[in-house]
């Protein structure tokens, strides 16, 4: 059976060239909702690619109004077993500079009001819940660093991304206390998907794409949010990404399935 790997793009990332012009479209209903997907091959390997916010260039889905449990329900019933998220971030960190890419390693989750999770009710069985020590697939992240290794593309390693709900950017309050909690990078997307994959037992990463610096780090006042140009970022995104897929591993040799099942 060919391997298959799902895409998540978001800002930055909105369209397939990544899988080429013969990408066909498939539909996906699942217990909470129907998702669209583009379905494409690259390197003998079966590519699902999703966009987050929708394929309008509009960024209909807002953060906050994603169906992630549809999204994540429906490369699940379609066998995928690895997801490489790409997430736009505001960075709170001097070396993270605007147009700087890096992978995550942890996250803090201030995310309210969201469907985080499946288990309603009941959780796994008794007693058990499941193991997010490590939320993105070590496996997957060091297929990435290896892969920034060989094309030359400098990469961040283990980033600690702080979720929020959004829409909104933040305050400079929040921002200094993200900092101080430990926060690298902050954005809207990255930890509910990666809760998500992990009940279901899917490998996630999260490709960090620095935008802007984050709200009142840069001293300059009023003026100081930037934002990057992401489409600058493509051919090396797209390059990077081509790799990660070429390089990672038949099967998987992670914990993550493992961890899904509780502790
Ligand atoms: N804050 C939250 N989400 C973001 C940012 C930010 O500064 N930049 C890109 N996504």
């Amino acid at each position: 059976m060919k391997e298959k790997i799902g895409i998540i793009g978001g800002t930055g990332i909105q369209n397939s060239l990544l899988i080429g012009e013969d990408a066909q479209g498939v539909t996906v209903n699942t217990p909470y909702g129907s998702v669209h997907l583009l379905k494409g091959a690259l390197k003998k390997k079966e590519i699902y690619f999703l966009n987050r916010h929708g394929y309008d260039n509009a960024h209909t889905i807002l953060p906050h109004c994603v169906n992630y449990q549809a999204n994540i329900y429906a490369f699940s019933s379609l066998g995928v077993e690895r997801i490489i998220g790409t997430a736009a971030v505001g960075s709170l960190r001097a070396d993270f500079q605007p147009g700087s890419l890096g992978v995550l390693g942890q996250f803090i989750d201030f995310t309210k009001g969201r469907k985080s999770s499946f288990y309603q009710g009941a959780l796994l069985e008794q007693g058990k819940f499941v193991n997010m020590t490590y939320p993105y697939c070590p496996e997957m992240n060091q297929c990435f660093l290896g892969a920034g290794k060989k094309l030359g593309i400098p990469l961040v390693g283990d980033l600690v991304y702080v979720c929020t709900e959004g829409p909104r950017f933040e305050t400079a309050a929040e921002i200094k206390a993200f900092g101080i909690l430990g926060g690298d990078v902050v954005g809207m997307t990255s930890a509910t998907e990666a809760i998500l994959c992990r009940e279901l037992g899917i490998c996630y990463a999260s490709l960090a794409m620095s935008m802007n610096m984050a709200a009142g780090t840069t001293g300059e006042g009023e003026k100081e949010i930037v934002c990057f140009d992401m489409a600058r970022l493509e051919e090396k995104i797209i390059a990077l990404l081509t790799q990660v897929i070429m390089d990672l591993s038949a099967v998987r040799q992670c914990g993550c399935r493992q961890w899904s099942q509780g502790v």
